[in-house]
């Protein structure tokens, strides 16, 4: 009767528990394990049910689970029914695993810490996803099935840049948990670059209180944010320790990176001495601002500084790699000192890589002494000084990463044209652009093979890594700025979680989607991510306008112009289909919008551009129809940008944009559009966004005119020709 009543109640809990979500007792693991076999016995979690340990090594881990399971224990050894066990088996491999499921009992046998938390983290997914909101109601059952697991790749990483856009701890803690949910292993910091300079440096203070922070009378000079605003912030040393802390429950190293000897322009805002020795001659027209950023590698001071910062960071954070940039060196620097160009003469050399490599040599000999082995970008693998144990993350492409195994090192696959989460989804959506424009699909297909590796090279890789580098971060919306890399980065990343367990799923597309759309987005969604929902596919032939979904979401629609918001039912009758934008839904999750591509279009009128910012003669004003102009400076209040049509323009909709996105820098960032209607008497209209304004329905205008109502301290603005978009 007990059991009868028990089975009532689980009945009842699993129909209660969603009204929306797709769950079914199919199971749907990302990433997908070596071998699962499902099968009919279910074990119910009760409030009896009792947590079973016998071992210390794996104490956290009992405390995490009962963060997310009410369930009593630990105890040190299993009753005859009714519980979960840990366990450790060390014949297997440190991250493997055994997951078995019985009518009585969850057993988790691992080989070390790192397969006792994949096995949990997969038991997780076999419940309903209400256990990432850590209220999961009991009884809850977990799917019956078999589970012998472990990872193809040792690194399974995510970098997070907090030097261009500072995130307070409690975000980054929050990223910890959401990537060690996808068995994600290594979370790459970047903790400095130009824009910032993130963790504290006892013997150097200044570095991070004055690094820290830039706009306002910071000596860093604001890169987005209003100019004259300071702000930013940094991790004292306790906060990093909290991090790795943290970190290391969920079976997370945390790899720093202080980036060196490029990017380095906040280190060289506090202390100009880094800098090679000669005078700039590149100050910007605006006033005296040094952008050099470039530490000079002949300057022995440079090697002593170094190693005081160093030796700080390294006693920090437990892990043996320790990522020193090495990327995007301007040699310029370099070459225009007359201490490293007699260094580069002296040895016979004209390439500063032959430089670089002595940097990274020395830097890389300062770590050793740390108990270090470096990490760095790849553009550091080539001139022979690097040490074998080192780490190279390629970047660049597929081929920049077959040279780098070439040259004998163990890389980290991360061409920017798959795994930049930075870079917008879809041609309409925000986003970086300048490494491309990819959806999770694109992630998904990343192929050794079709790449062109052979089995040999791929035995040399690593692992995955994604970053979000956060430049194009802040510009997409203030206190929302964070939903954005949810957005940004996730689902991308369970692709790169299945590359990184070896696509155990077969690599079908359509198999990996139906696993995501059936269970994952409902887990998305109890993690409380602000994950992105993949849009619904326009077709539009002989009158016909028709969707085709890609998941069990909801598709709706609605008329440009127009908010009410209809549900789509079958194919629309139209010689307009542009005017119709689509999008899918699941649990409040809303896909971009979607259209037919005639909603794009956009019209170019005969206009002229003048402004009180002098222009830069190398991208004129005149030719702004074909490319972006340019301006010789920032603007000062009361800067104007004005547009002279020839006649009327009558649009549905214009936006008037200075920078983008891309190039948050280069905006105004606080001002306004006027229209008029005559081309003398103007009417404000719209406030810049984010350097554009927007205008929906106006009424025909013969002018626009940006009015700057702040004063910046960059180099220039961009002056695109608006986006004018027809009538219907
Ligand atoms: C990089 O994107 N500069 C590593
Ligand atoms: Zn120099």
């Amino acid at each position: 009767m007990k059991r009868l009543l028990l089975a009532i109640a689980v009945i009842f809990a699993v129909a209660c528990s969603k009204t929306t979500s797709n769950q079914t007792n199919e199971v749907a693991i990302i990433p997908q394990p070596l071998s699962l076999s499902q099968h009919n016995n279910t074990f119910t979690i009760t409030p009896n049910s009792v947590l079973v340990c016998n071992t210390n090594e794996l104490t956290p881990i009992v405390g995490y689970v009962q963060e997310y399971l009410a369930v009593k224990g630990a105890v040190e050894s299993a009753p005859s029914e009714n519980f979960i066990s840990l366990a450790l088996d060390k014949s297997l491999a440190e991250e493997e695993y055994h997951l078995a499921v019985s009518n009585k009992s969850v057993q988790i046998v691992a080989g070390g810490y790192g397969g006792a938390f994949n096995g949990v983290q997969t038991l997780f997914q076999l419940l309903p996803s209400e256990v990432y909101t850590k209220q999961m109601r009991l009884p809850a059952v977990v799917q019956g099935c078999d589970v012998k697991d472990k990872p193809k790749f040792a690194y399974r990483g995510f970098m997070l840049d907090v030097a261009r856009t500072f995130m307070e701890k409690e975000n980054v803690l929050r990223y910890i948990d959401y990537i060690a949910y996808h068995k994600i292993n290594k979370f790459h910091w970047h903790l400095t670059d130009n824009q910032g300079w993130r963790i504290e440096i006892k013997s150097h203070p200044r570095l991070a209180k004055e690094g820290g922070f830039r706009g306002g009378d910071s000596s860093i000079r604001a890169s987005y944010g209003k100019w004259n605003e300071k702000y930013g912030g940094f991790y004292t040393q306790e906060e990093i320790k909290e991090v790795v802390a943290y970190a290391a429950v969920r079976n997370i190293e945390v790899i720093p990176e202080i980036d060196l000897p490029g990017h380095s322009e906040a280190l060289a805002r506090i202390y100009p001495e880094v800098l090679c020795r000669y005078t700039n001659d590149e100050l910007d027209v605006n006033g005296n601002y040094d952008n050099r950023n470039v530490v000079c590698a002949t300057k022995e001071s440079n090697y002593k500084l170094l190693e005081e910062i160093l030796a700080e960071v390294c006693a920090l954070f437990p892990s043996k790699h320790f990522h020193i940039g090495g990327d995007e060196v301007n040699m310029s620097q370099w070459k225009k000192c007359p201490d490293c160009s007699a260094w580069l003469k002296k040895h016979g050399y004209t390439d500063g890589y032959k430089l670089e490599d002595m940097f990274i040599s020395r830097i890389q000999a300062i770590l050793a002494k740390y108990g270090k082995e470096p990490s760095v970008w790849n553009e550091a693998a080539f001139g022979g000084g690097l040490s074998k144990e080192a780490l190279v993350h390629g970047w660049k492409s597929p081929k920049v990463c077959k040279q780098v195994m070439a040259a004998g090192y163990r890389t980290i696959f991360m061409p920017q044209q798959f795994f930049y989460f930075d870079m917008r989804q879809s041609k309409h959506e925000p986003g970086a652009v300048w490494g491309g424009c990819f959806d999770i699909r694109k992630t998904y297909s990343f192929d050794f093979v079709k790449e062109g590796f052979t089995p040999e090279e791929i035995a040399t890789v690593e692992g995955f890594e994604a970053p979000y580098w956060s430049e194009a971060f802040l510009s997409q919306g203030g206190d929302k700025s964070i939903d954005f890399i949810e957005y940004q980065t996730f689902p991308r990343i369970c692709a790169l979680a299945e590359l990184g367990w070896g696509k155990n799923g077969g690599g079908e597309w359509a198999e990996f989607q139906h696993r995501l759309a059936s269970r994952h987005y409902d887990r998305m969604s109890d993690m409380g991510l602000n994950f992105r929902v993949t849009p619904p596919e326009v077709h539009y032939e002989e009158g016909q306008l028709s969707i085709e979904k890609i998941d069990s979401s909801e598709v709706y629609y609605r008329e440009d112009g127009c908010k009410k918001v209809h549900r789509y039912k079958g194919v629309i009758s139209t010689t307009q289909p542009g005017k119709y934008l689509f999008w899918s839904e699941y649990r409040g999750h809303k896909s971009p919008e979607v259209a037919h591509p005639s909603q794009y279009h956009t019209i170019k009128p005969k206009m002229t551009l003048t402004s009180s910012l002098p222009e830069n003669p190398k991208r004129g004003f005149a030719t702004v129809a074909e490319r972006d102009a340019r301006t010789l400076r920032t603007c000062h209040k009361g800067d104007w940008i004005l547009f002279e049509f020839e006649e009327p323009v009558e649009c549905r909709k214009a936006e008037f944009f200075t920078g983008g996105y891309a190039v948050a820098s280069r905006t105004i960032q606080v001002g306004y559009l006027e229209i008029s209607e005559d081309g003398k008497n103007f009417e404000r209209v719209a406030d810049l966004e984010y350097g554009v304004a927007t205008l929906v329905n106006p009424k025909p205008f013969k002018a626009a005119r940006i009015v700057s109502e702040t004063t910046a301290v960059g180099s220039s603005i961009n002056i695109g020709y608006p986006k004018i978009y027809p009538k219907w």
